[in-house]
């Protein structure tokens, strides 16, 4: 089976009750691919996913593109145990992930992010991955404006590749360069 075909096929890597979130939580595998390509330029690019999940997005890209490194930051230590088995079971050695808040990450240790809208669970309700993290309005406030300040001190050719993004955490220095085939993804680079 070609994994990398089809997200039906893609999920199947994860346990029944991750793959189950995948609709609503994890990058669709076009889109995967089309930001990884994105992003994936230059001789060695480091890219960092700023809420990795399961690693779906970091693991379609290091499978299509052997020059780069992806990293994924990920507050769940479980899903990062995932995303760390699954990476072994399809032997890529150029991507890998850590548990712990992306607050704490150096983000000019990376050339290149990628951002599925990781803090909107603090808006919502239900839909939530799962109850191992608080949640709050303040919280989402809080994560925005870091990220804010975090992208703003990268220097100009940074790219960011968002999906779902509300757009907020983006400073105005950076420029929307293009559009996904899911219009949901947007392509930036900082002037
Ligand atoms: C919408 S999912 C996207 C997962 C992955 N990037 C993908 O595309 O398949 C967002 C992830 O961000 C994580 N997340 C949310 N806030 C975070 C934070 N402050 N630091 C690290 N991870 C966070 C959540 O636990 C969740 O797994």
């Amino acid at each position: 089976m070609d994994f990398f075909s089809t997200d039906q096929y893609f999920d199947q890597l994860y346990p029944p009750a991750i793959s189950a979130l995948a609709s609503r939580h994890w990058t669709p595998i076009g889109v995967a691919k089309e930001a990884a390509a994105f992003l994936a330029v230059g001789p060695n690019p480091r890219i960092l996913d700023i809420g990795s999940g399961v690693g779906k997005f970091c693991i379609i890209g290091a499978n299509n593109h052997s020059n780069a490194v992806f990293t994924g930051i990920e507050q769940r230590e479980s899903l990062t145990q995932i995303a760390q088995s699954v990476a072994k079971q399809l032997s890529l050695n150029n991507t890998s992930f850590l548990t712990g808040n992306f607050t704490e990450i150096d983000f000019t240790q990376f050339h290149h992010f990628y951002f599925y809208n990781a803090f909107y669970e603090n808006l919502i309700d239900n839909d939530s991955i799962d109850q191992t993290v608080k949640y709050s309005p303040e919280l989402f406030n809080l994560y925005n404006r870091k990220l804010y300040k975090q992208l703003k001190n990268l220097p100009a050719g940074t790219r960011i590749a968002t999906f779902h993004s509300s757009e907020n955490e983006m400073p105005n220095s950076y420029q929307v360069v293009g559009v996904g085939l899911n219009e949901d993804l947007k392509f930036w680079v900082k002037v």
